[in-house]
């Protein structure tokens, strides 16, 4: 894992869209996997700024997001449908017809959903770049702890400490849904490339266990340790309880030598 460490979320979301930007200028036709929570807005707001400075287009761009919640109506402001609209599609030049959420409504049958979901990221030639935040458990997507780590997009069931996270999110007489589709852990390991957002404090306990904990489905991030290409970004909140600051950020200081002298390494 390449792990850098931000003084801010700020700096954070700049270098993440300097990663999202480079796929889009770079590949013909870029598939981007995207995250919703708090942790990516920012990171929207920059490619949506960069967007209306005439520095990148989605016009090509086919997206895949981790997660939906089950049953829920795409136009209701809960779903991450809307969240996706609001935060960044409506924004930018993205095809609506090319951006994919893991949806089941009341009369789908959740296995064969994510069978086809599972289809429609290979059919667009596999997810170049995953965007993923994780959970304050290590979820990643809604892969809670004791996901297998082989799983495939498929419906699960929340656990208390996400349904009680992402509560400041529901209004009193709103109805918080408990299951949700999400992408599987194996889904996400299949992206070329993974950048995996974490900031603040609440998040330094689960970026400790992903990067220096054993690889186990009790911290579904740590399958990231198994990742070619895993960037781990975060703020120095985030990353307060890792041992290894120091050496952190001078192999960042090495990396960036590295690239000046080969150029930008990546190969999406
Ligand atoms: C949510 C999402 C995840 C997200 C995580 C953290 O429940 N399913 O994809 O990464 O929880 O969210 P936040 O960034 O708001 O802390």
């Amino acid at each position: 894992m390449q792990i850098i460490i931000y003084d801010n979320a700020q700096q954070v979301a700049v270098n993440a869209a300097k990663w999202v930007q480079s796929l889009i200028k770079e590949k013909a036709t870029p598939v981007l996997g995207l995250a919703t929570g708090n942790t990516p807005i920012r990171l929207y707001q920059e490619l949506v700024a960069q967007y209306q400075a005439g520095n990148c287009s989605f016009a090509n761009v086919t997206s895949f997001n981790l997660d939906e919640y089950h049953k829920i109506n795409e136009k209701n402001p809960q779903s991450y449908r809307s969240f996706m609209q609001e935060n960044l599609f409506k924004h930018v030049d993205i095809e609506k017809a090319k951006t994919f959420l893991p949806t089941c409504q009341q009369d789908q049958n959740p296995r064969e959903q994510g069978l086809a979901y599972e289809e429609k990221i290979k059919q667009a030639g596999g997810i170049d770049l995953q965007i993923l935040g994780i959970g304050a458990n290590g979820h990643i997507g809604f892969n809670e702890p004791t996901s297998s780590l082989t799983s495939r997009t498929r419906i699960k069931t929340l656990t208390q400490q996400t349904l009680t996270d992402n509560s400041r999110l529901f209004a009193d007489d709103e109805v918080q849904p408990t299951t949700a589709m999400t992408m599987g852990i194996a889904t996400i390991m299949e992206a070329r490339y993974i950048l995996l957002m974490a900031t603040g404090k609440g998040k330094a306990q689960a970026v400790k266990d992903m990067i220096t904990g054993s690889v186990s489905a009790n911290c579904p991030a740590s399958i990231l340790q198994m990742h070619e290409n895993a960037v781990i970004l975060l703020d120095k909140a985030a990353a307060s309880m890792l041992d290894d600051h120091n050496y952190y950020q001078w192999a960042d200081q090495q990396n960036r030598k590295l690239n000046q002298e080969f150029g930008f390494y990546h190969n999406f």
